[in-house]
């Protein structure tokens, strides 16, 4: 099955050469800003005359910011709720429950909470109806148990666990509007017990077998289920981020080797608490678990009864997503971030080609290839838009230095353990690498960099893709693989945006770069998406505090970029204290579908059924046009 949608591409023989473009169109724009002086008064200039200008690749005028408890659309966009959390999947799941009280049962059958990354997958043969898979990262205990604090008892923790890892849900089209189909036989949890498979080269190892498990293939559930990935042989990739937060040690004495840190896997996870519940997140009493924990996880969305998978061979680390290309010969590509601060971007070329006609054969091409990981020079240190050379660095066990003495003893070690390998090749250490994304138009690929205190500090260096100390606002990289081709060694890289405040601090790097300007601020990059035109979608994580240096920002946002010319404006708001993450199109590209995650994470939003005292729920909207025309022209 060929799909041409959201996060994937590409065929590159196929596609429409913009060549250097990309390049030229955002470096003509620093120098119109250069040309006018570089302050507060002429970057609006700039931006209302980018505004007028034709033939832009975004037809709606920018909203303002906003910090109202509502989702902000341009004029003629609407939104409705497709589907929140706790909302029952099955025609007899037991319904939403408020106060708290509900079971972890119940979670089981209704829609996880926080959702996250998705993916659309149209149902062959149907218009009108699709799949949506929704990943549910993590939960919010102040409004998942009715005394608003961490797990108290072994039932809690199931509860938590329930309310995490992926939903897979049928959506129809009725009079016009997609909606969710309660009582599909597609719909399905897999969550935090659920029975998944380990596979590729590090299944099996020794330091995946625990008690329960001693072949060291067999693991329950998935958890802090981040952003995602679609492959074109028609299954979802889901990606477990912030594993470690979930396990602890009840053990006073607890030592914690080179592996445990590098994770970051303390003794009393504050936030969650599980290891005091339940062994299996104790590394007092399961050193191993954590290990089974940190993959991306393959999903076929179309056979509910089918065993997720976990393929071992795209590495361990605290991956964010997963964006497919496919190299000119014909071979499955996956790039990935590992969300940390000074952690790295990485590519993984599949041995084996994509076979379009028969997609079941594709099955286990995810479980053999070679991983590689990022180097970035200096670049030339344009202070706007700089630019520079990288390459891809293999992390196969025997080469680059990648041996018994460097403590990788297999390629199961060298994966279970890729963040050690990473640095001992000397890949750089990045802003915290959240979504990336491969543009349909030319094969360029795009990530953002979300933010990074560290940045200075802890052997961070400055410069490069990463030029900013204290980075407290991030960028958008973008990179061109060598001969545009995604099985390629080296590309050159530049810097799409830098993200700033030109209403608090007068030009760079605090001020952004030069397509930033006070009706388009954002901060923190997260969630990132191609339509079929090419249009770049941004969605933010970041301080919505709208004071201080995040002056003017408001609320947590989504932005359309136009990567010719680097235009950028701000498409929709969301409500209070909500992070807007995961983004699909229909396959008409007329109905655009949000998620909107942990509203009121810290109180004060109702959102969105905005009843009286009601809680806030994570949701999946729906956005239309009223005159049903396609999202962003
Ligand atoms: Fe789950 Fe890095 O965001
Ligand atoms: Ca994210
Ligand atoms: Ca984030």
């Amino acid at each position: 099955m060929k799909l041409l949608e959201e996060n994937q591409s590409t065929d590159l023989e196929s596609m429409v050469g913009l060549t250097r473009r990309g390049f030229i169109g955002a470096g003509a724009l620093c120098g119109a800003a250069m040309f006018l002086g570089g302050n507060l008064l002429s970057r609006s200039v700039l931006a209302d005359s980018v505004g007028a200008a034709t033939g832009s690749l975004i037809g709606f005028p920018g909203i303002a910011s906003a910090t109202t408890d509502q989702i902000t659309l341009p004029a003629g966009y609407r939104s409705t709720v497709l589907i929140s959390w706790g909302q029952p999947l099955h025609a007899d799941s037991p319904a939403f429950d408020p106060s708290g009280k509900g079971t972890a049962q119940a979670q089981e059958l209704q829609f996880g909470d926080n959702n996250d990354g998705m993916s659309l997958f149209p149902i062959p043969g149907h218009d009108d109806r699709a799949l949506l898979a929704i990943n549910n990262e993590y939960t919010n205990y102040r409004y998942l148990f009715d005394h608003g604090k961490e797990p108290q008892s072994a039932e809690e923790v199931r509860k938590a666990l329930a309310a995490e890892g992926v939903s897979v849900i049928e959506i129809q089209r009725r009079n016009g509007q997609w909606q969710f189909v309660q009582g599909s036989s597609y719909n399905r949890r897999v969550h935090g017990n659920t029975p998944i498979t380990l596979s590729g080269p590090a299944a099996g190892h020794d330091w995946l077998k625990t008690d329960a498990d001693q072949t060291g293939t067999r693991v329950l559930g998935t958890f802090q289920n981040c952003a995602n990935g679609k492959t074109p042989w028609g299954t979802y990739l889901t990606c477990e981020e912030n594993f470690t937060d979930c396990f602890g040690s009840t053990d006073p004495q607890q030592k914690f080797d080179a592996g445990l840190k590098r994770y970051g896997v303390v003794a009393a996870s504050k936030e969650i608490g599980w290891h005091i519940h339940d062994p299996r997140f104790d590394v007092a009493r399961n050193p191993n678990e954590v290990n089974r924990f940190g993959w991306v996880v393959e999903i076929d969305p179309f056979d509910p009864k089918s065993t997720p998978v976990k393929r071992t061979a795209l590495g361990r680390f605290k991956h964010e997503n997963a964006a497919l290309a496919q190299t000119k010969g014909g071979r499955a590509v996956v790039y990935m971030g590992d969300d940390e601060r000074g952690e790295f971007i990485y590519k993984f070329i599949s041995r084996g080609k994509i076979n379009h006609d028969d997609p079941k054969a594709n099955r286990n091409l995810l479980d053999q290839g070679t991983l590689y990981v990022a180097q970035f020079d200096a670049g030339d240190g344009n202070p706007d838009h700089p630019k520079g050379t990288g390459q891809w660095i293999e992390l196969t066990h025997g080469k680059n230095g990648l041996d018994a003495q460097a403590g990788f003893n297999s390629q199961a070690e060298v994966l279970i353990h890729a963040r050690m390998a990473a640095s001992v090749v000397n890949a750089t250490r990045m802003d915290r690498p959240e979504w990336i994304v491969v543009s349909p138009k030319d094969g360029q690929v795009y990530c953002t960099l979300t933010n990074n205190a560290k940045r200075g500090e802890d052997g961070q260096p400055v410069g490069g893709p990463n030029p900013r100390a204290k980075n407290q606002y991030g960028q958008i990289l973008r990179w061109r693989e060598a001969d545009d081709n995604a099985s390629a060694m080296e590309f050159e890289w530049d810097l799409f945006v830098v993200a700033g405040n030109p209403t608090v601090h007068a030009g760079t790097p605090q001020g952004g770069s030069s397509n930033i300007n006070p009706q388009n601020i954002f901060n923190s990059p997260d969630g990132l998406s191609f339509d079929a035109a090419g249009r770049l979608w941004i969605q933010t994580d970041g301080d919505s505090s709208n004071k201080g240096d995040f002056a003017g920002m408001g609320n947590n946002q989504m932005l359309c970029a136009d990567p010719a010319s680097g235009e950028i404006r701000r498409f929709l708001v969301g409500p209070i204290g909500c992070e807007v993450t995961g983004i699909s199109f229909a396959p008409d590209y007329k109905t655009l579908f949000v998620g909107i995650q942990h509203p009121g994470e810290n109180g004060g939003s109702t959102f969105p059924d905005h009843l009286p005292n009601g809680k806030p729920r994570s949701s999946v909207m729906v956005i239309t046009r009223e005159d049903g025309g396609v999202i962003g022209t």
